[in-house]
């Protein structure tokens, strides 16, 4: 997820894409990078890290005067965050300048091709793969709209391109597929942005494009159209946001913003995951597939969020690869004298990738022998560099403490990796994992399809809002999501909340059940008949104790009606993908509990966004 802006208008261009790059820096600030045209030469200044450091290098090395230009802040997801891979990129003959949000997962075939035809690429990155196509389309038909239109008629994934032609100074081209881009409607200037946090200081007009368009802009003109060109709709809006909301998309909290991006977030995440053989891949791999088929144990290490998503995968890497599989808090692993080998494959889940707890378990297994491989959300993080493969979640910063789109999109990572493996070592053929990732890649509908329903959810926290004890309860994968639920709730409205295995209850825990306890109960598919039907007792023990109980069930599992306070529907998914889904009505009632009792729920008392301290 990354941050563009394209300007073309009679103000200084330079200032207007710098405070327009300064509001959407809370979508990637790995580097920064603006392009401008003036007398037919264009002018790039980008560097690595923060907004300040490019104000920095414009402050001793400033560009020419321009009207005309385009910006970029990012979030890496294809090339480490250096100079050279910052946005804009040009294309090989200085023509073009391009920035890019997004995914183009047929990168690496167009890279090919180009660079066969005597393109010389300047970055690793997937984004100049773009800038290069672009160019080559320019150089044929001389115009950079339909130049545009040919370019991404070619390109697979999620993109959103904004681009300028040094021989064009009046003109900004703009494309999206699978990716925000609104329009800024001035007068006598126009804006394109990837949302409207980049212009809302100079108009509140705005226009947003549909799938699959086309926006050409100049100081007096706006056109959109599709990919072929044809006239498209658009809708017009006024933005009555402040600037502060505006970053935050109009919602109250980035917190909230980050629980409803997940189908977004979870489908960057499976893109681009097939090589050209049409096999499973990982983002880096630094270690071969004989010593992964040789492992003969799975150590997933973790901290807090993170190690409950280990939990789901430690179900689904076992039922795929049959590989055990231990699940580990890192902050204990290696304080318990574990036993690691060079047949150890260690698995380390870290949004932020520079958990210390996490970190110093990881070195610890490798002085032991053990490979590394990290699933994590921040590309160059050093859990990441000091691993022997990592798969990125591609969710894009997170900037609430509590994490939501982390965890979703971890456990998606873990299934692809437990895919990965079963696909390594022989365990599942090619069509069965596919058939997987084929209902891995129905998970953002069905997550879209609970956010359809937050106002229930967002009732039944108001009504609950004097509440002070809670318990959580699930089986198998339902196990760790009831652990989440009661984790968010416990970091954002600081309230006593419980997740116990539901099994476990019986055995004590059902003492402190009694009419003043709400009991949420995650209740697997029925597909698994001895779990689902030991639940539904569960649900009865806890009811024939007086507890309010909130029952996530699959939709059109009546068999819970009797037994259940409130039912809050789920899509219908396979068991072990079902954490994904039940997860969500837990985030919002949380964000929304905590929302009522007054709390700051992006930043919670006595919490860190990364806990960088044993
Ligand atoms: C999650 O809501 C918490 N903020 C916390 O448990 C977090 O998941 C944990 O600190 C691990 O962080 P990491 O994923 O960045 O390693």
């Amino acid at each position: 997820m990354c941050g563009i802006i394209g300007y073309v208008g009679d103000k200084d261009v330079v200032q207007v894409i710098l405070d327009g790059l300064a509001r959407l820096e809370y979508r990637g600030y790995d580097s920064a990078g603006i392009a401008v045209e003036a007398d037919g030469v264009l002018h790039v200044a980008k560097r690595a890290g923060k907004l300040a450091n490019l104000r920095e290098q414009l402050a001793s090395t400033p560009l020419p005067s321009s009207h005309h230009g385009i910006g970029h802040t990012r979030w890496a997801t294809h090339g480490q965050p250096t100079d050279a891979n910052a946005h804009p990129h040009l294309s090989d003959d200085g023509r073009i300048a391009l920035v890019h949000n997004g995914i183009i997962e047929n990168h690496a075939a167009l890279r090919a091709d180009l660079e066969a035809r005597g393109i010389v690429f300047a970055s690793q990155t997937d984004s100049e793969v773009a800038a290069q196509l672009l160019g080559v389309e320019l150089a044929a038909c001389g115009d950079l709209t339909q130049a545009m239109r040919a370019t991404c008629g070619q390109l697979a994934g999620a993109f959103t391109l904004v681009a300028i032609d040094a021989q064009d100074p009046d003109r900004v081209v703009a494309a999206r597929r699978n990716s925000p881009l609104v329009v800024g409607v001035g007068q006598g200037e126009n804006f394109v942005a990837s949302d409207v946090a980049a212009f809302i200081d100079h108009t509140r007009e705005a226009i947003e494009l549909g799938q699959d368009q086309v926006v050409t802009i100049t100081p007096s003109s706006i056109d959109v159209t599709d990919f072929d060109g044809h006239p498209a709709t658009t809708r017009r809006y006024h933005v009555d946001w402040d600037a502060s909301a505006a970053e935050k998309g109009g919602f109250d909290w980035f917190m909230r913003k980050e629980i409803f991006e997940q189908p977004r977030a979870i489908a960057d995440t499976l893109l681009g995951r097939y090589d050209e053989r049409g096999q499973l891949t990982l983002d880096e791999v630094r270690i071969g597939p004989e010593e992964l088929r040789r492992a003969d144990k799975i150590v997933i290490i973790a901290c807090g969020t993170a190690f409950y998503a280990g939990m789901v995968a430690k179900y689904a890497i076992e039922h795929w690869t049959r590989v055990p599989c231990e699940v580990e808090l890192a902050s204990e692993f290696r304080y318990r004298d574990p036993i690691i080998d060079s047949r150890t494959l260690c698995v380390t889940i870290s949004q932020s990738g520079e958990t210390m707890d996490t970190l110093m378990a990881i070195r610890y297994a490798r002085e032991q022998g053990a490979r590394v491989i990290a699933i994590c959300n921040t590309y160059g993080a050093t859990i990441p560099r000091e691993s022997d493969a990592v798969i990125y979640t591609h969710a894009g910063p997170e900037i609430g403490v509590a994490s939501t789109k982390g965890f979703t999109t971890q456990v998606v990572a873990c299934y692809l990796l437990g895919l990965f493996l079963a696909q390594v070592r022989g365990t599942k053929y090619g069509d069965e994992i596919r058939a997987v990732v084929a209902e891995l890649e129905q998970l953002p509908e069905y997550v879209q399809q609970v956010l359809d329903r937050a106002d229930d959810t967002y009732a039944l926290a108001r009504a609950m809002v004097d509440v002070q004890d809670f318990v959580f309860l699930g089986r198998h994968v339902g196990y760790p999501a009831a652990l989440e639920g009661a984790l968010k709730l416990k970091e954002l409205a600081y309230l006593h909340a419980e997740g116990f295995a539901a099994g476990e209850l019986k055995h004590g825990p059902i003492a402190i059940i009694d009419s003043t306890t709400p009991v949420f109960v995650v209740v697997p598919p029925q597909g698994r008949d001895q779990l689902h039907d030991k639940v539904v007792s569960n649900i009865q023990e806890v009811r024939a104790r007086g507890a309010h109980t909130v029952v996530l069930v699959e939709r059109g599992d009546e068999s819970v009606a009797p037994y259940a306070d409130t039912v809050i529907e789920l899509p219908r998914v396979s068991t072990l993908l079902q954490p994904v889904v039940a997860v969500v009505p837990l985030q919002l009632f949380a964000c929304e509990l905590a929302s009522a009792l007054g709390n700051d729920v992006d930043q919670p008392r006595n919490l860190a966004k990364s806990v960088t301290v044993e």
